[in-house]
């Protein structure tokens, strides 16, 4: 697959996303973009168990193995991460790799944006939920009592390698996460990419390998439109503020993506219930996400999901700003003033 490179507008620099065929071809060039520059590579217990890669290369020293998980997001997790930093004596020249699903991804993202005022980055993506999402465009950060990616900073990684072979030693659900969020590519941009998905026979790794560039070609244009989210990049929160409520809600047991699937079917019910969208439109939505089992209807009410909206970052002068589609392919902002 050809290298993807993201030029961010206004800024001198770019990066590339490199699709890796091979676990080999990877760590060979995982070896050649660290170069001779100190690092410190950090991966959750979980794929470190699972995944073959680290019977290739057990990085010595400089692998840091933490637990895995969404409850492990938080401050607590960051500090442990640049105490091995600075027990590894990284410096300014040093860079920092991320092995991982979208977790640690952005608390790796994070650390390197804050030791030493900023050293570069590299994201490993494991999940497909981070290959296509969380491992491009520099958001990074982590959880608080508040709601989640409440405290972070943007951080573009110096380099992306891609390699679909994490996805084989992944658990479906996992598979089922990441296809939730190009679903929301689709709808937010894509109406062909949108079809690709939902004509596949089944969700398996062979059937959603070739669509995986796609995906993320959606998110580059975005990001390179609008790193910051001062505009179109908010787009891509399609599901979310419904979504990180229901997450909540659920005490981190429904899983991100089928959070993303509910929120984004709310989203289009909200949208028809304003007059924006159609009937036909929910129902669509709906189909795509039922048609590979993930359940879209969720237990909490309205009352509750809107009360556990309010910490949501994506605010303006104090009103929700939720992303409505209009159809496949079209979202907008609507600020919710008295549904709260
Ligand atoms: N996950 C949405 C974004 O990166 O903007």
């Amino acid at each position: 697959m050809k290298n993807l490179t993201i030029e961010i507008s206004g800024q001198p620099s770019h990066y590339d996303i490199v699709f890796e065929e091979t676990l080999v071809s990877l760590d060979k060039s995982l070896k050649a973009q660290i170069k001779r520059r100190n690092y410190l590579v950090v991966t959750d217990r979980n794929i470190y168990e699972k995944s073959p890669f680290f019977r290739l290369n057990d990085f010595k020293n400089h692998l840091l193995v933490l637990p895995p998980g969404e409850s492990e997001k938080k401050w607590e997790t960051v500090v442990k991460i640049l105490d091995k930093a600075f027990e590894l004596d990284l410096d300014r020249q040093s860079v920092f790799v991320a092995i991982s699903g979208g977790v640690y991804g952005d608390m790796v993202g994070f650390a390197s944006a804050v030791f030493m005022r900023g050293v570069p980055f590299i994201q490993v993506p494991t999940s497909l939920l981070a290959m296509v999402d969380s491992s491009v465009g520099g958001k990074t950060g982590f959880d608080c009592a508040q709601g989640k990616n409440l405290i972070g900073a943007f951080h573009q990684p110096e380099k992306v390698l891609c390699a679909a072979d994490f996805l084989k030693t992944l658990p479906h659900e996992e598979l089922k996460n990441g296809f939730c969020e190009m679903v929301k590519h689709g709808i937010v941009a894509d109406e062909i990419h949108f079809k690709s998905l939902e004509s596949m026979p089944s969700l398996t790794v062979k059937t959603i390998m070739p669509l995986i560039r796609d995906s993320i070609a959606i998110k580059q244009k975005i990001v390179e439109q609008d790193e910051k989210e001062a505009g179109i990049r908010g787009y891509l929160n399609l599901g979310h503020t419904f979504g990180h409520a229901i997450e909540q809600l659920s005490d981190f047991k429904i899983p991100h993506g089928q959070a993303v699937a509910m929120g984004c079917v709310m989203a289009a019910e909200f949208a028809y219930k304003k007059e924006i969208s159609s009937a036909e439109l929910v129902a669509v939505i709906r189909a795509i996400f039922e048609k590979f089992e993930i359940g879209v209807d969720c237990e909490f009410s309205q009352t509750a999901i809107f009360k556990a909206m309010r910490h949501d970052k994506k605010k303006k002068d104090g009103h929700i700003r939720l992303i409505l589609p209009e159809a496949i392919g079209r979202v907008r902002y609507y600020e919710m003033a008295d549904e709260l």
